[in-house]
């Protein structure tokens, strides 16, 4: 079997020699002239009902499917170690897919492991998809699952804290309860969750699979068969993701392991260089923070995210994100330049206080930028609360 790194620049391409072209084509037609309409009826129905299109079928019209989108799908499903993928018009859409098609014969209680993304445990908390959440830690998950468990949600590591949890041990607990694992931060590059017994694996592909800042969209990765079901959500929701997006998806995984490698070159070293600061209380990384071992085990590396505690609390950790000069003071991770972020204030400024991260957190997303200069920039924004 070829690397990670081959498959990332060869997946989702197979079809493109006999096209006669050596980039996927951008596929934009909303609509798609019908050759009949038995035909053009049964391909409605085929796809309206989470079908995929056959060779040479007719796509209908865009909501249902699009050859631009299904070529990236393909490739992501192929570094995941799944049989499909799913792509929606953004990490939210993706997990709003997922949970109204996990959540079907009645059962609609979810498991989730905190921390998660603000805007999932936003999503949860409210309940506003008929969704009831209990809240556990990863060795409370075996209790908490019920009869009408419908999914078991974990991010790892996890936005901010980048707490890791062991997915095949998080499997075994949830037993016959499908498990979500969010593998935005991880990347399939460093980790492939269905491999450790994930059902789903979802990611906001805003971040490193695009890796440049200028495309929102979310993933599935899975089974045939939660695959139909997430392409059904989304034809009747209409969140399919749009073409010019999967194209540069499609575009950004070719790069992904050479970013994401050189990226957690890049967090290691500032959070060694942080973890030794005097005006830093606590660092959290995948190479500081790892109990059971997780890194090399689960993790082929730390990835691009770290975050860190400064003394003072968050009118410190304030004065320090508006200090940086170099690095962006913005939300958002996984890109090429660095941003940081308060995590409180933002990203997750809707969780329960007893869950948000606290004050004097903030989130750093490392990009490609020379080591050295981040930590010079860092630096100078630390002196602003000495
Ligand atoms: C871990 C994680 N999951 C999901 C999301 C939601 O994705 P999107 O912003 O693409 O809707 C985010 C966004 O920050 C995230 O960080």
């Amino acid at each position: 079997m070829t690397t990670v790194d081959t498959r990332a620049v060869h997946a989702g391409r197979a079809d493109l020699a006999a096209l006669g072209v050596h980039v996927p084509p951008i596929d934009l037609s909303t609509t798609n002239p019908l050759p009949s309409v038995t035909d053009g009826g049964d391909a409605y129905e085929l796809l309206a009902t989470g079908g995929t299109l056959p060779p040479g079928g007719n796509a209908v019209y865009q909501r249902l499917w699009n050859p631009t989108v299904a070529r990236f799908e393909t490739a992501l499903a192929e570094l995941e170690g799944t049989a499909a993928a799913v792509a929606f018009a953004s990490g939210m859409a993706a997990l709003t897919a997922t949970l109204l098609a996990a959540t079907r014969d009645g059962k609609r209680h979810v498991v989730a492991v905190r921390p998660l993304y603000g805007g999932t445990d936003h999503v949860l908390a409210t309940g506003l998809l008929g969704t009831e959440v209990t809240w556990a830690r990863p060795d409370g998950v075996a209790a908490a699952v019920r009869p009408d468990t419908a999914l078991v949600i974990v991010e790892t590591p996890a936005n901010p804290t980048l707490d890791l949890v062991d997915i095949a041990a998080l499997a075994t607990a949830a037993g016959d309860v499908p498990l979500l694992v969010d593998n935005t931060v991880a990347t399939p590059v460093l980790q492939q969750p269905a491999r450790h017994g994930a059902a789903l694996v979802l990611h906001s592909a805003t971040k490193s699979i695009g890796g440049h800042g200028d495309v929102l969209a979310g993933v599935v990765a899975c089974d045939d068969q939660w695959a139909a079901r997430l392409r059904q959500v989304r034809a009747l929701t209409g969140a399919i993701l749009h073409p010019l997006g999967a194209y540069l998806l499609h575009r950004g995984l070719q790069t992904l392991p050479v970013r994401v490698r050189a990226q957690s070159a890049g967090a290691e070293k500032l959070a060694g260089w942080l973890a030794r600061h005097p005006a830093v209380a606590r660092v959290h990384h995948p190479g500081i923070d790892d109990p059971a071992g997780l890194v090399g085990r689960q993790m082929a590396g730390t990835g691009s995210l770290l975050a860190f505690e400064v003394r003072g609390g968050a009118p410190a950790a304030a004065a320090v994100a508006g200090a940086c000069r170099l690095i962006t003071h913005a939300v958002s991770l996984g890109g090429v330049d660095t941003l940081i972020q308060h995590p409180a204030s933002l990203t997750h400024r809707p969780v329960a206080a007893d869950a948000k991260p606290v004050g004097g957190l903030l989130r750093i997303s490392v990009g490609l930028e020379d080591p050295e200069d981040l930590r010079a920039d860092l630096e100078q924004a630390l002196a602003a609360i000495d």
